[in-house]
């Protein structure tokens, strides 16, 4: 007979140390069969158990690569969806808790982008001259869509190459869900702002006229990330009046006037390495969610760096830390007992189409 799962309701209440001990003994069970990814994100409590952590570019090479017959992936629902597309059939990829998705991969359907698809198809040939593009923080049905129609995946650490591979094939990209991270890239390959429009998904053609839609090199989805939007170009000005010597660097899901303000841009992994091999002694301002900012802050506080947090405010990523040790070890004794409780398993219809819009992204960075 199948054993039965142990609901979550007796995990609730447990306390953090209570929690972590659990989360202890049942890795202790399962060994090497299971591993453990987490993002940069992810909160402290969570982040100490980490087998593997990174950006998603990093993780989403590693998760194709692991030999452990489960991945627990501490992230976000996008993350674990991958795992699952690139990993193999035998191997289950696990988010402890199912409602930890990305509000950014929400703002685009598979609905919505076909319907843009067939918009753009009054104007002129999508299929012949329009290559789509998505950011990674998507659902695995775009990624599909994306390898179906001769596109791509990209990260935050790969999109100005993603799209030089992209312009290579097609004359104009569509670039879905982050217009902040499709517009910086962008303009990193030299593209002019006037030719980067904004698709609205609610509007008639995106709210755009044929002729804008004719002279775009990119068109991008009205997508952003509620964290990253929160950093303002005024915080940094502030910063270089008290620390003219400091160097600040962002996220590219920042706007583009805090990207251009920024001495350096990248993705969550380069953030990292680029304080970490500053010089001792260095000050920076960090645009990316506070988890990360604190953590850095922290591990580099030996070297006489500091590192201040760009927000004027608390910006985590609220669904990220929905993973909490009570999930966690919850998922882990489950597992232990021979039960998998939150399975992401993607169809296979949308996993095959979008596992060759993730392998293009692989080859090309
Ligand atoms: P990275 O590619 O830097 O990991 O960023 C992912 C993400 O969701 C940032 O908000
Ligand atoms: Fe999504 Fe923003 Fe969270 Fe990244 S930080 S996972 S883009 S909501």
């Amino acid at each position: 007979m199948p054993a039965v799962p142990v609901s979550f309701d007796s995990f609730n209440t447990l306390a953090d140390e209570r929690a972590d001990e659990r989360i202890l003994e049942a890795r202790a069970r399962l060994g090497k069969r299971v591993v453990l990814l987490c993002h940069h994100y992810q909160r402290a409590d969570v982040y100490r158990h980490a087998d593997i952590t990174g950006d998603s570019l990093k993780l989403s090479r590693l998760a194709s690569q692991t030999e452990a017959e489960y991945i627990i992936f501490c992230g976000v629902h996008f993350m674990a969806e991958v795992a699952d597309i690139l990993s193999r059939p035998e191997q289950v990829s696990i988010l402890p808790d199912l409602s930890a998705g990305c509000s950014m991969a929400d703002m685009a359907s598979l609905a919505k982008v076909e319907r843009c698809w067939r918009e753009l198809s009054a104007v002129l040939d999508p299929d012949e001259q329009v290559t789509p593009v998505t950011y990674i923080n998507s659902a695995a049905d775009l990624k599909a869509f994306c390898g179906e129609h001769g596109g791509i995946v990209c990260t935050s650490s790969n999109a100005a190459k993603v799209l030089g591979w992209s312009f290579a094939r097609r004359e104009k990209v569509l670039f879905f869900p982050d217009q902040h991270l499709g517009r910086w890239s962008g303009h990193q390959i030299g593209i002019p702002l006037d030719r980067m429009p904004v698709w609205n998904p609610d509007l008639e053609l995106g709210g755009l006229t044929p002729e804008q839609v004719r002279n775009a090199k990119i068109i991008l989805w009205h997508g952003y990330c509620s964290v990253h939007q929160m950093f303002q170009p005024a915080r940094i000005a502030a910063f270089r009046a008290r620390h003219p010597e400091g160097k600040v660097i962002a996220h590219p899901e920042c706007s583009f006037e805090v990207c251009r303000a920024s001495d350096y841009v990248g993705s969550t992994e380069t953030i990292i390495r680029t304080v970490k091999e500053s010089a001792p002694g260095s000050r920076w301002m960090v645009g990316t969610e506070l988890n990360l900012v604190d953590r850095l802050a922290h591990e580099v506080k030996a070297d006489g760096k500091s590192v201040e947090f760009m927000g004027g405010m608390v910006c985590m990523c609220s669904t990220m830390q929905r993973i909490d040790p009570q999930h966690l070890a919850w998922c882990l004794e489950n597992l232990a007992d021979g039960v998998v409780v939150n399975r992401i398993s993607v169809p296979e219809h949308e996993a095959q189409f979008a596992k060759v819009a993730l392998e293009r992204m692989l080859a090309v960075s």
